[in-house]
């Protein structure tokens, strides 16, 4: 077994990339009391057309990282790395590592609302390649609420459009249409939309612009934050395990400039603390 520091330490959050920045964002509005570690393996994104076994294994040298820098407690802040790695981590590795730590993802408690936000109890999802295929929202919904009807639909090309800095751009518009011509073509009666990349907050105006007006659209930071806080009041002991320093550290597996840079734009701040990592 490897040991890690039994101190109380940061908060993860890990991301294939820059998406996790949304959901470290919103977690941090509503607990902004605790210390926080991001990692984005940026110089491996995307991970959203990558094999099962490749993001599995890139997730857990992350996880582990994060671990090593002292965290007890990891959110997988990332649609794609939650659907294809997020149970073999808490099945297989944890009992190894270190069967206190926790390990948690984006899916589940997005899965936990939408029970109350659809009418018409047609739900649809848009996500990368990996989290459609992998069929983990249709089967997280369905356990919970066996009524509602979900249907996905992959957009391959939204995380490179925000990636590349070109969401607000008219080039978007057409992949925008493109995605959301061909879900409401597989289910007209969806009145509600999963944002099941945390890249896609911001395509919002333009996904929002293009569909009518009755669906709502779900964003998952403020889901994500909400179940922490219940979780970490459910569970004081991981709660305990927790700094209370407010303060935020990033990593990335890429440049730290470049990171400092597109950063920036998901986090509409900029910021300093950055240093690089080599995961393996
Ligand atoms: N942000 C990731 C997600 O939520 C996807 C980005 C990627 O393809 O790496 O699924």
């Amino acid at each position: 077994m490897v040991e890690f520091l039994q101190s109380p330490g940061p908060i993860g959050v890990f991301d294939s990339g820059y998406g996790g920045l949304t959901i470290l964002d919103s977690i941090r509005n509503v607990l902004p009391q605790y210390d926080y570690v991001y990692l984005g393996d940026n110089a491996r994104a995307p991970y959203g057309s990558r094999s099962f076994e490749i993001v599995y294994e890139f997730t857990r040298q992350a996880v582990i990282n994060l671990f090593e820098k002292g965290c007890h407690l990891v959110i997988i802040g990332c649609n794609t790395a939650s659907a294809k790695a997020l149970r073999s981590i808490q099945m297989n590795d944890l009992p190894g590592l270190d069967p206190k730590r926790r390990v948690l993802g984006v899916i589940r408690p997005t899965a936990e609302a939408i029970g109350n936000i659809t009418k018409s109890g047609h739900v649809g999802i848009f996500g990368t390649d990996g989290t459609i295929i992998s069929g983990s929202y249709p089967m997280e919904i369905k356990k919970l609420f066996p009524h509602i009807t979900v249907v996905g639909q992959a957009c391959p090309m939204w995380v490179p459009l925000v990636e590349n800095n070109e969401s607000n751009n008219d080039g978007a518009d057409f992949f925008v249409r493109k995605y959301i011509d061909n879900l409401l073509a597989k289910d007209p009666l969806i009145d509600t939309i999963i944002l099941g990349c945390t890249h896609y907050p911001l395509l919002y105006p333009k996904i929002r612009a293009y569909l009518p007006d009755h669906i709502q659209i779900v964003s998952q930071g403020s889901l994500v934050s909400n179940s922490l806080k219940d979780y970490l009041y459910r569970h004081p002991d991981m709660e305990e395990s927790c700094t209370r320093g407010g303060t935020c550290e990033f990593y990335t597996t890429e440049s730290e400039d470049k990171f400092r840079g597109s950063a920036t734009v998901f986090l509409n701040q900029s910021i300093e603390n950055v240093h690089r990592v080599v995961l393996d």
